[in-house]
């Protein structure tokens, strides 16, 4: 049952999780259940983003729909499930979370579009452009054999859509994956992204619209094969949680520490503490959540991973700590 076990923990004791009942979250939320919508339907955002924006955060992740099936011929487990776009939901108390729609379609019975349902549509991001006033969104745009690789861009002039699609790109004539998106302090925005074949990340500088790689990126973690990288910043200093690379399989999660989001990263080793911290707690991150108005408290967003039924795979949310720059995991 662990591999439907939802959601978990939010924040221990914080203003907002004594919002509404006067208990905290944690003790309001069942363990075991699927995360549910405020109609009662369970949330389909995976390999998710979070966007804080005016009091309201909006979650956009896949949708996974349809019936599972391994593609022949590969030398991994290549599962896939139908892409069915990006959903977005949205909160302001991080629990109730109402379904405001398709973010963005896909197409269907056209094999040739980034966005046919055939095609891979995966952990989708969105930051908002304070110049253009446009809300960018980036994902991962595959084929059935992942080696098409690109990154995707789409703009909307309102957070939860529709997004218009403006076409797929290889930054620098490299490869993008696993990937996520960083918008800094200063405005600037970052794509970081699996390449060189999984081998390597890369943290990408965008053009100043956040529609464009730039030619300024470094190359990160060379030859460790990291994936899903999850990061936040706390008192000055960058945090990249990622996972390892065995498909959807869980494996440990790694984090690093920076002064600059360029670089150089000291790696830290696994954040996760306790029973099964070795595999994530069953899990693979997706994003990490900085509370709003609460410096210091953060939500480690992960998947859990049905492989063999992609559309019943369900989310394990846990609160991140950090003391002396160390972070840590703990699955209650
Ligand atoms: C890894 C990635 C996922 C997805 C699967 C495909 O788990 O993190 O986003 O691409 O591989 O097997």
């Amino acid at each position: 049952m662990r591999y439907f076990i939802l959601i978990t923990l939010l924040l221990a004791c914080n203003s907002l999780a004594f919002a509404n009942t006067g208990k905290p979250i944690a003790d309001t939320l069942e363990h075991g259940s699927v995360l549910l919508d405020t109609d009662g339907q369970p949330i389909n955002a995976h390999g998710a983003g979070v966007m804080y924006h005016k009091g309201i955060y909006y979650l956009f992740g896949e949708i996974k729909n349809g019936k599972t099936w391994l593609v022949p011929g590969q030398n991994w487990e290549d599962y896939r499930v139908p892409a069915g776009g990006i959903s977005c939901y949205s909160s302001t108390d991080l629990k109730h979370w109402k379904k405001r729609g398709i973010a963005l379609k896909p197409t269907v019975n056209d094999p040739g579009n980034d966005l046919d349902t055939s095609r891979v549509i995966e952990r989708p991001k969105v930051i908002y452009n304070e110049q253009t006033r446009k809300f960018v969104m980036w994902m991962h745009i595959d084929k059935n054999d992942y080696n098409y690789s690109r990154g995707g861009v789409a703009i909307s002039d309102s957070p939860v859509g529709p997004y218009q699609y403006l076409g797929s790109v290889k930054p620098n004539d490299q490869m993008l994956r696993d990937m996520t998106l960083y918008k800094d302090e200063d405005g600037k925005a970052y794509l970081i992204y699996s390449s060189e074949d999984n081998n390597t990340m890369h943290i990408c500088l965008l053009s100043d619209d956040y529609l464009k790689p730039t030619k300024t990126y470094v190359r990160v973690f060379e030859n460790k094969k990291r994936e899903s990288p999850a990061i936040f910043k706390h008192n000055g200093k960058y945090f990249l949680i990622t996972s390892g690379c065995t498909g959807w399989s869980p494996n440990a999660a790694s984090y690093a520490v920076a002064d600059n989001i360029m670089g150089p990263w000291t790696e830290q080793g696994n954040p996760c503490k306790g029973p099964n911290a070795e595999v994530t707690f069953f899990s693979q991150g997706a994003f990490v959540l900085p509370v709003a108005g609460e410096p210091g408290k953060f939500i480690f967003m992960g998947d859990v991973w049905n492989k063999t039924d992609l559309e019943k795979s369900s989310y394990l949310w846990l609160p991140l700590s950090i003391n002396d720059d160390k972070v840590e995991i703990y699955n209650p």
